[in-house]
């Protein structure tokens, strides 16, 4: 049985897919992660059956031995947002760009099968058209959006060059359980559902009316498990989205129904680098890679809230129980 090689697998998207790799039948997953915006905590139901490195991409001696040999390595270690790169773009470019390409070269090196890589929406920038099909020029707007892309022509180059299986998700503001929302730069959805069980005004950066193709994390985690198998697609890229598109106000108008109250968002100032609107075209994830998404919005938004509200003790008490 081949390995399973899982970067970055503490974090949000990570630990989902980790867990969807279990269910899917993996016997055992090896994570990579530096704990840097990741937490051990997600993974503690499955903690048994993962192998788990706290080592950093960007070690290439570290990662080799992990990645050798594996069958399908997802490449999803990155520092993430938009605005954190802007305000902070050493540390987001040194392991977004100079990361990826470590995590290539143990790749090639180690004779990985696969990698399937987390790209994003936001190396589309701001388009005139929607939705946003892959075939569109890129038009980064931020150094995230840019370092995304880079490590996108990466995935590329090594498969047209080297030979190396790669396949690029884009993905579209992914958000569900676990979605870290404990810094400023996390995404807006787990801001939100914070201020409305806190019963505080959240703030919206700009008029509100900006919209988001939010695609819930089980979605995006059938999709990839879906890349990592199917044939002739090496060097390709595929929108990860669900299809839709819904505004911040709407987003908030939701949450408000949800838990029955009414409270006015705070707007302040937009934020530099920000993407007016973004959508996916899934046509293309659909012919050639099976997508199909399940989840409308407002169901993947109703199972996040639900699981914010879940009593704090029950992850621990259940894995307490089962050790
Ligand atoms: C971008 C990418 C996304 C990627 C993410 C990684 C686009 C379209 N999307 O997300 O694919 O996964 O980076 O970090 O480029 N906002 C508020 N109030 C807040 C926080 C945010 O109004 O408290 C607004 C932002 O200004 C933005 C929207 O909410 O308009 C979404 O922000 P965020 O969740 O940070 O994600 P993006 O920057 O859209």
């Amino acid at each position: 049985m081949t390995r399973t090689v899982v970067t970055g697998g503490a974090g949000f998207i990570g630990s989902a897919l980790v867990r969807g790799l279990l269910e899917d039948g993996a016997p055992r997953v090896t994570v990579i992660d530096n704990l840097l915006t990741g937490h051990l905590e997600n993974l503690e139901e499955v903690r048994d059956r993962v192998d788990f490195h706290e080592v950093d991409i960007r070690d290439y001696d570290a990662i080799l031995p992990l990645i050798h040999g594996a069958g399908t390595v997802f490449h999803l270690a990155a520092i993430p947002s938009v605005p954190r790169s802007i305000a902070d773009p050493v540390p987001s470019h040194e392991v977004n760009i100079d990361g990826t390409f470590q995590v290539l070269r143990a790749c090639l090196d180690g004779r990985a099968a696969r990698v399937v890589y987390a790209a994003s929406s936001s190396a589309y920038g701001d388009t005139e058209v929607l939705p946003k099909v892959e075939s569109m020029a890129p038009n980064p707007l931020s150094p995230y959006a840019l370092q995304k892309l880079t490590g996108e022509y990466y995935m590329r180059i090594f498969a047209r060059c080297y030979g190396l299986e790669t396949v690029s998700l884009r993905f579209f503001n992914v958000f569900g359980p676990r979605q870290d929302p404990s810094s400023p730069y996390s995404g807006v959805l787990s801001l939100f559902i914070r201020a409305i069980l806190e019963r505080r005004a959240p703030t919206i950066h700009g008029d509100g009316e900006q919209s988001r193709d939010f695609t819930y994390v089980d979605d995006v985690v059938g999709l990839l498990i879906k890349a990592a198998r199917a044939p002739g697609v090496a060097g390709r890229v595929f929108n990860a989205g669900n299809g839709g598109r819904i505004t911040l106000n709407d987003a908030w108008r939701l949450l408000q129904e949800f838990e029955g109250v009414e409270i006015a968002p705070v707007y302040g100032p937009s934020r530099p680098g920000d993407v007016r609107d973004s959508q996916a075209d899934t046509a293309l994830a659909m012919e050639l890679l099976g997508h199909q998404p399940r989840f409308t919005f407002p169901e993947g938004l109703r199972l996040t809230l639900d699981w914010f509200k879940r009593p704090p003790d029950i992850v621990r008490l259940k894995s307490a129980t089962a050790s």
